[in-house]
């Protein structure tokens, strides 16, 4: 099973995704964790382009093709093969990240970039997508006092440093995905506290999978 956790930036995906993985394997389930941009070696040199403040001046064509690249790499390397050996992969961020970001938000054509993902990747979509949704306001002042706190790395803040008006998009992109795909995509209000995010997480995952596998 694959499944992607999405959301805007300070929505607490990879906190919840380390405690998800800590729930699953605890519960016997086989079970690995990985994201993109990164996930791979070569993944990681091509995050580090992607996250850096001083490529602001990266086209939003040469952004989109680095967040391929990376995929191109990921899947390969990392989630076809521990797809194929029957693992659970948990993906913090995956494909609708980039109709998201790319598309809705800097306004690149959806077409061309569903067309790609269709021609390389076979369409590979998550089973399912946990979405976790709160205001960008609230996303952004989390995501800074962790960047102040030494918590998330200053050098990786390319995105946290957009104007308010791009993380709107981000947000209402998401939800508009999540209307569009109600089967795979659960979205979560991610303004609740830490622990009652992860008990709504391990409500929905308990239904879906078979825990003693
Ligand atoms: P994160 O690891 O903190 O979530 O940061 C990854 C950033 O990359 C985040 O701002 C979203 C962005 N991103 C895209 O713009 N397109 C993509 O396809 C992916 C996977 C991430």
């Amino acid at each position: 099973m694959f499944i992607s956790f999405e959301g805007i930036e300070g929505s607490g995906k990879t906190t919840q995704i380390n405690h998800i993985v800590k729930f699953l394997q605890d519960n016997g389930h086989d079970c690995v964790i990985t994201r993109e941009p990164g996930g791979t070696r070569i993944g990681e040199k091509i995050r580090a382009i992607l996250l850096d403040p001083a490529s602001k001046d990266m086209y939003p064509l040469t952004e989109l093709l680095l967040y391929t690249a990376d995929r191109a790499q990921h899947i390969r390397e990392f989630v076809y093969p521990f797809l194929s050996a029957g693992k659970t992969v948990l993906c913090d961020r995956f494909y609708d990240a980039t109709l998201v970001y790319q598309g809705f938000a800097r306004g690149l054509d959806i077409g061309l970039i569903d067309k790609l993902h269709k021609l390389l990747f076979e369409d590979l979509k998550p089973d399912i997508t946990i979405l976790l949704d709160l205001p960008p306001e609230k996303g952004l002042s989390r995501a800074w006092k962790q960047i102040e706190n030494g918590a998330r790395k200053s050098v990786e803040t390319r995105f946290e440093k957009e104007k308010l008006s791009f993380h709107n998009k981000v947000r209402s992109g998401y939800l508009e995905l999540a209307r569009l795909e109600p089967g795979r995509f659960r979205t979560i209000d991610a303004s609740m506290d830490e622990n009652q995010v992860r008990n709504a997480i391990i409500k929905i995952l308990s239904t879906e999978i078979d825990l003693n596998n």
